[in-house]
Protein backbone atom coordinates (compact mmCIF):
# COMPACT_ATOMS: atom_id res chain seq x y z
CA UNK A 1 0.00 0.00 0.00
CA UNK A 2 1.45 3.49 -1.00
CA UNK A 3 2.32 5.70 1.93
CA UNK A 4 0.59 9.08 0.41
CA UNK A 5 -2.89 6.86 -0.22
CA UNK A 6 -2.50 5.80 3.68
CA UNK A 7 -1.69 9.10 5.07
CA UNK A 8 -4.86 10.62 3.15
CA UNK A 9 -7.06 7.82 4.49
CA UNK A 10 -5.92 8.99 7.85
CA UNK A 11 -7.17 12.68 7.59
CA UNK A 12 -10.07 11.45 5.88
CA UNK A 13 -10.98 9.55 9.40
CA UNK A 14 -9.53 12.07 11.36
CA UNK A 15 -12.12 14.58 9.95
CA UNK A 16 -14.86 12.62 9.89
CA UNK A 17 -14.18 11.41 13.17
CA UNK A 18 -14.25 15.65 14.04
CA UNK A 19 -17.12 15.53 12.27
CA UNK A 20 -19.17 13.16 13.75
CA UNK A 21 -17.84 14.52 17.64
CA UNK A 22 -18.82 17.77 16.28
CA UNK A 23 -22.08 16.93 15.01
CA UNK A 24 -23.24 13.95 16.48
CA UNK A 25 -25.34 16.58 19.66
CA UNK A 26 -26.50 18.55 17.65
CA UNK A 27 -27.75 16.02 14.74
CA UNK A 28 -29.61 13.86 17.67
CA UNK A 29 -30.77 16.67 18.88
CA UNK A 30 -32.36 18.01 15.64
CA UNK A 31 -33.95 14.74 14.95
CA UNK A 32 -35.65 14.98 18.44
CA UNK A 33 -37.17 18.05 17.29
CA UNK A 34 -38.21 16.14 14.20
CA UNK A 35 -40.07 13.36 16.22
CA UNK A 36 -42.01 16.25 18.35
CA UNK A 37 -43.05 18.16 15.42
CA UNK A 38 -44.36 14.55 14.13
CA UNK A 39 -45.99 14.08 17.35
CA UNK A 40 -47.73 17.61 17.60
CA UNK A 41 -49.24 16.76 13.73
CA UNK A 42 -50.37 13.63 14.68
CA UNK A 43 -52.00 14.77 17.48
CA UNK A 44 -54.01 17.29 15.81
CA UNK A 45 -55.25 14.54 12.86
CA UNK A 46 -56.21 12.58 15.90
CA UNK A 47 -58.36 15.39 17.14
CA UNK A 48 -60.11 16.42 14.41
CA UNK A 49 -60.94 12.87 13.85
CA UNK A 50 -62.13 12.55 17.49
CA UNK A 51 -64.76 15.69 16.54
CA UNK A 52 -65.87 14.51 13.14
CA UNK A 53 -66.72 11.44 14.12
CA UNK A 54 -69.43 12.98 16.72
CA UNK A 55 -70.24 15.08 14.16
CA UNK A 56 -70.71 12.43 11.43
CA UNK A 57 -70.37 9.31 13.34
CA UNK A 58 -67.82 8.19 11.27
CA UNK A 59 -64.21 8.51 11.28
CA UNK A 60 -62.49 10.33 8.11
CA UNK A 61 -59.57 8.68 9.18
CA UNK A 62 -58.31 5.05 8.36
CA UNK A 63 -54.75 5.09 9.64
CA UNK A 64 -52.15 7.54 10.32
CA UNK A 65 -48.09 6.62 9.46
CA UNK A 66 -45.01 8.44 10.45
CA UNK A 67 -41.47 8.23 9.60
CA UNK A 68 -38.35 10.04 10.57
CA UNK A 69 -36.16 10.00 7.05
CA UNK A 70 -33.09 7.61 8.00
CA UNK A 71 -29.27 8.52 7.73
CA UNK A 72 -28.84 7.42 4.97
CA UNK A 73 -31.34 9.07 3.31
CA UNK A 74 -30.56 11.93 4.60
CA UNK A 75 -27.12 11.74 3.43
CA UNK A 76 -28.17 10.46 0.34
CA UNK A 77 -30.71 13.61 -0.31
CA UNK A 78 -28.17 16.13 0.57
CA UNK A 79 -25.02 14.79 -1.82
CA UNK A 80 -27.62 14.26 -4.88
CA UNK A 81 -28.65 18.31 -4.18
CA UNK A 82 -24.66 18.95 -4.32
CA UNK A 83 -24.88 20.21 -0.67
CA UNK A 84 -22.89 19.68 2.45
CA UNK A 85 -23.52 17.36 4.96
CA UNK A 86 -24.60 19.54 7.98
CA UNK A 87 -27.10 19.98 10.51
CA UNK A 88 -28.17 23.47 8.99
CA UNK A 89 -28.41 22.13 5.34
CA UNK A 90 -30.76 19.59 6.90
CA UNK A 91 -33.16 22.27 8.05
CA UNK A 92 -32.61 24.53 5.69
CA UNK A 93 -33.06 21.94 2.68
CA UNK A 94 -34.97 19.45 3.34
CA UNK A 95 -38.84 19.12 3.65
CA UNK A 96 -39.05 15.50 4.40
CA UNK A 97 -37.36 14.85 7.18
CA UNK A 98 -40.39 14.15 9.11
CA UNK A 99 -43.15 12.93 7.36
CA UNK A 100 -46.93 12.27 8.47
CA UNK A 101 -49.45 9.91 6.15
CA UNK A 102 -52.65 10.27 6.39
CA UNK A 103 -55.11 7.92 5.05
CA UNK A 104 -58.61 8.23 4.86
CA UNK A 105 -61.90 6.68 3.53
CA UNK A 106 -62.83 9.30 0.83
CA UNK A 107 -61.40 12.03 -1.47
CA UNK A 108 -63.50 14.27 0.01
CA UNK A 109 -62.67 13.37 3.14
CA UNK A 110 -59.14 14.38 2.47
CA UNK A 111 -59.85 18.47 1.47
CA UNK A 112 -61.52 18.69 4.85
CA UNK A 113 -59.33 17.34 6.59
CA UNK A 114 -56.56 19.52 5.41
CA UNK A 115 -58.78 22.71 5.29
CA UNK A 116 -59.36 22.28 8.84
CA UNK A 117 -55.85 21.57 9.67
CA UNK A 118 -54.23 24.64 7.84
CA UNK A 119 -56.91 26.75 9.27
CA UNK A 120 -54.97 25.99 12.21
CA UNK A 121 -52.86 29.59 13.36
CA UNK A 122 -50.35 27.74 14.88
CA UNK A 123 -49.72 25.84 11.29
CA UNK A 124 -47.44 27.67 8.30
CA UNK A 125 -48.39 26.30 4.69
CA UNK A 126 -44.90 26.51 2.71
CA UNK A 127 -45.90 24.56 0.00
CA UNK A 128 -49.07 22.49 -1.94
CA UNK A 129 -48.77 20.17 -4.29
CA UNK A 130 -52.17 18.63 -5.25
CA UNK A 131 -51.53 15.55 -7.08
CA UNK A 132 -55.42 14.44 -6.63
CA UNK A 133 -56.51 17.21 -9.22
CA UNK A 134 -53.29 16.99 -11.24
CA UNK A 135 -52.12 12.98 -11.30
CA UNK A 136 -48.59 12.84 -11.90
CA UNK A 137 -48.13 11.33 -15.58
CA UNK A 138 -47.41 7.81 -13.79
CA UNK A 139 -50.94 7.49 -12.34
CA UNK A 140 -49.53 8.80 -8.67
CA UNK A 141 -52.41 10.56 -6.36
CA UNK A 142 -52.08 12.18 -3.32
CA UNK A 143 -52.38 15.56 -1.96
CA UNK A 144 -48.92 16.90 -0.59
CA UNK A 145 -48.22 19.54 1.83
CA UNK A 146 -45.16 21.15 3.61
CA UNK A 147 -45.93 22.77 6.58
CA UNK A 148 -44.25 24.16 9.73
CA UNK A 149 -45.50 23.71 13.78
CA UNK A 150 -44.04 24.93 16.39
CA UNK A 151 -42.50 22.89 19.20
CA UNK A 152 -42.10 23.98 22.76
CA UNK A 153 -38.78 23.48 24.32
CA UNK A 154 -37.66 24.35 27.59
CA UNK A 155 -36.59 27.86 26.72
CA UNK A 156 -37.47 28.46 23.27
CA UNK A 157 -40.31 28.16 20.72
CA UNK A 158 -38.98 26.16 17.22
CA UNK A 159 -40.69 25.55 14.18
CA UNK A 160 -39.91 22.58 12.13
CA UNK A 161 -40.72 21.41 8.91
CA UNK A 162 -42.87 18.63 8.04
CA UNK A 163 -44.70 16.63 4.96
CA UNK A 164 -47.99 15.74 5.09
CA UNK A 165 -49.33 13.84 2.63
CA UNK A 166 -53.27 12.70 2.04
CA UNK A 167 -54.32 9.36 0.17
CA UNK A 168 -57.35 6.95 0.41
CA UNK A 169 -57.10 3.84 0.54
CA UNK A 170 -57.01 3.05 -2.98
CA UNK A 171 -54.59 5.77 -3.60
CA UNK A 172 -52.45 4.50 -0.66
CA UNK A 173 -52.08 0.82 -2.01
CA UNK A 174 -51.33 1.88 -5.56
CA UNK A 175 -48.52 4.36 -4.50
CA UNK A 176 -47.10 1.45 -2.44
CA UNK A 177 -47.15 -1.56 -4.81
CA UNK A 178 -46.34 0.92 -7.53
CA UNK A 179 -43.13 1.78 -5.49
CA UNK A 180 -42.45 -2.02 -4.87
CA UNK A 181 -42.60 -2.75 -8.46
CA UNK A 182 -40.29 0.69 -9.42
CA UNK A 183 -37.61 -0.23 -7.35
CA UNK A 184 -37.10 -4.20 -8.32
CA UNK A 185 -33.97 -3.15 -9.55
CA UNK A 186 -33.76 -6.37 -12.47
CA UNK A 187 -37.18 -5.13 -13.89
CA UNK A 188 -37.40 -2.41 -16.29
CA UNK A 189 -40.43 -0.94 -15.97
CA UNK A 190 -41.06 -0.68 -19.82
CA UNK A 191 -43.93 1.45 -21.63
CA UNK A 192 -46.52 -1.13 -21.52
CA UNK A 193 -45.97 -1.71 -17.91
CA UNK A 194 -45.78 2.34 -17.28
CA UNK A 195 -49.19 2.55 -19.47
CA UNK A 196 -51.13 -0.69 -17.30
CA UNK A 197 -49.62 0.75 -13.89
CA UNK A 198 -51.41 4.27 -14.78
CA UNK A 199 -54.51 2.60 -16.44
CA UNK A 200 -54.52 0.88 -12.73
CA UNK A 201 -54.51 4.38 -10.94
CA UNK A 202 -56.99 5.51 -13.41
CA UNK A 203 -59.13 2.64 -12.02
CA UNK A 204 -58.33 2.71 -8.58
CA UNK A 205 -59.42 6.33 -8.72
CA UNK A 206 -62.96 5.63 -10.18
CA UNK A 207 -63.42 3.00 -7.54
CA UNK A 208 -63.21 5.74 -5.24
CA UNK A 209 -65.46 7.96 -6.84
CA UNK A 210 -68.11 4.97 -7.27
CA UNK A 211 -67.79 4.48 -2.91
CA UNK A 212 -68.02 8.09 -2.50
CA UNK A 213 -70.92 8.56 -4.84
CA UNK A 214 -72.76 5.77 -3.28
CA UNK A 215 -72.16 7.18 0.55
CA UNK A 216 -73.13 10.27 -0.70
CA UNK A 217 -76.28 8.53 -1.69
CA UNK A 218 -77.23 6.67 1.73
CA UNK A 219 -76.06 10.16 3.45
CA UNK A 220 -78.43 11.94 1.42
CA UNK A 221 -81.21 9.21 2.04
CA UNK A 222 -80.80 9.59 5.97
P1 LIG B 1 -38.63 13.48 -3.09
O1 LIG B 1 -37.36 14.14 -3.45
O2 LIG B 1 -38.81 12.09 -3.64
O3 LIG B 1 -38.89 13.50 -1.62
O4 LIG B 1 -39.83 14.27 -3.75
P2 LIG B 1 -40.11 15.70 -4.39
O5 LIG B 1 -39.36 16.75 -3.69
O6 LIG B 1 -40.00 15.62 -5.86
O7 LIG B 1 -41.63 15.88 -3.95
P3 LIG B 1 -42.98 15.13 -4.26
O8 LIG B 1 -43.97 15.91 -3.43
O9 LIG B 1 -43.27 14.99 -5.72
O10 LIG B 1 -42.81 13.65 -3.66
C1 LIG B 1 -42.65 13.43 -2.29
C2 LIG B 1 -42.97 12.01 -1.90
O11 LIG B 1 -44.21 11.58 -2.47
C3 LIG B 1 -42.00 10.92 -2.35
O12 LIG B 1 -40.90 10.84 -1.51
C4 LIG B 1 -42.91 9.68 -2.28
O13 LIG B 1 -43.13 9.29 -0.93
C5 LIG B 1 -44.21 10.22 -2.81
N1 LIG B 1 -44.28 10.11 -4.28
C6 LIG B 1 -44.15 11.10 -5.18
N2 LIG B 1 -44.27 10.64 -6.43
C7 LIG B 1 -44.50 9.31 -6.34
C8 LIG B 1 -44.71 8.26 -7.30
O14 LIG B 1 -44.72 8.48 -8.52
N3 LIG B 1 -44.90 7.01 -6.81
C9 LIG B 1 -44.91 6.73 -5.48
N4 LIG B 1 -45.10 5.47 -5.10
N5 LIG B 1 -44.69 7.68 -4.55
C10 LIG B 1 -44.49 8.95 -4.96
MG1 LIG C 1 -39.29 12.43 0.07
Amino acid sequence: MDSKNTSDKLIFNENLRKWIEASATPFKELMAYYRSAIMEVETKFRVLNEELSLEYDRNPIETIKTRLKSVESIIEKLSRKGLAISVDNIEKHLNDVAGVRVICGFPSDIYSLAEAFLRQDDIKLLQTKDYMANPKPNGYRSLHLIIEIPIFLHKEKRMMKVEVQFRTISMDWWASLEHKIRYKKAVTVNDEISAELRECAEIAANLDKRMEDIENRIYDDN
